[in-house]
């Protein structure tokens, strides 16, 4: 855990993770498209007095995933974050749309997973993945998808590469970001430095430690029936409006 790259670093749990794993002593490098958003987020996290870099990279263009491992050869830790979240239906959904959600949940996640096990010292992987996986329903069709998928190849992955002494763990989170205590970013991010100093388990589900028996979507409809919370939430995500049918 001396230096521990993220892939797919935003203002929730990608920040989270680095300040973290900064917190910890790892020296890390945040990569996402944005380069505004990263130099932000590296000066933010230097106002606490933690030292990241960043690469501005496209997780989904394997031209730019092997050129970032190609620079960034001495990482030990590999964090897969990136995650499209947005809702859908199974009815309406452009295929292309899915089929490219399905490669920025996915394929990427794969694509970044050989070329850092290609890089010098690779030792630790640890994927998000997220509840969807286990509780598919209509408003999260392409995020089940995706994340069902992402579960199937990182509990492979986590044998095949034992085998060569890398620790790979899926960290299967069962929430909403900020949406009770557990789910605070922050809080989140620690149980991902506790699993990469653990080192053991296949999957990490949080919060709980087990599977949870309702889903994010769950959650959400609990959320949108309290009419105060619903305007919150659709005022922080928009995109739900459309989708209000499901949340009765
Ligand atoms: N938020 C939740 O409530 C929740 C719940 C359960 C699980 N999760 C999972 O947690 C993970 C992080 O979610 P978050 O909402 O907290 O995100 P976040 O860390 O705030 O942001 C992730 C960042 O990934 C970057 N990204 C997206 N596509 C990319 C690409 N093709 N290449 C490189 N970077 C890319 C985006 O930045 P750029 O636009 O700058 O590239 C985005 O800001 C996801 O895997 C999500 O499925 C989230």
């Amino acid at each position: 855990m001396k230096r521990v790259m993220i892939l797919g670093v935003g203002a929730g749990f990608g920040l989270a993770l680095a300040r973290q794993f900064g917190r910890q002593g790892a020296a890390v490098v945040m990569v996402a498209r944005n380069a505004l958003k990263l130099q932000d987020y590296q000066d933010q996290l230097a106002d606490e007095g933690i030292t990241a870099t960043w690469q501005a990279a496209d997780a989904t263009d394997f031209v730019q995933l092997a050129q970032l491992f190609k620079d960034e050869n001495e990482i030990d830790t590999l964090i897969y974050n990136v995650g499209i979240t947005t809702p859908d239906d199974p009815i309406h959904t452009d295929p292309h749309d899915m089929e490219a959600r399905l490669r920025a949940n996915v394929t990427s996640a794969v694509a970044a997973c050989q070329s850092f096990l290609a890089t010098a010292h690779p030792e630790t992987i640890l994927i998000t993945g997220g509840g969807a996986a286990l509780h598919p329903s209509p408003v999260t069709t392409s995020l089940a998808m995706s994340k069902a998928a992402l579960r199937s190849y990182t509990l492979a992955l986590h044998t095949a590469a034992a085998a060569q002494g890398v620790y790979v763990g899926l960290m299967t989170i069962q929430g909403i970001a900020n949406v009770g205590p557990e789910m605070a970013p922050d809080r989140v991010a620690a149980a991902y430095v506790t699993a990469a100093q653990q080192r053991s388990a296949a999957e990490i589900f949080y919060p709980g430690g087990v599977p949870s028996k309702t889903s994010e979507f769950d959650q959400l409809k609990q959320l949108a029936a309290d009419p105060q919370q619903r305007a919150a939430l659709l005022a922080a995500h928009p995109e739900f409006a459309k989708y209000q049918k499901y949340l009765k």
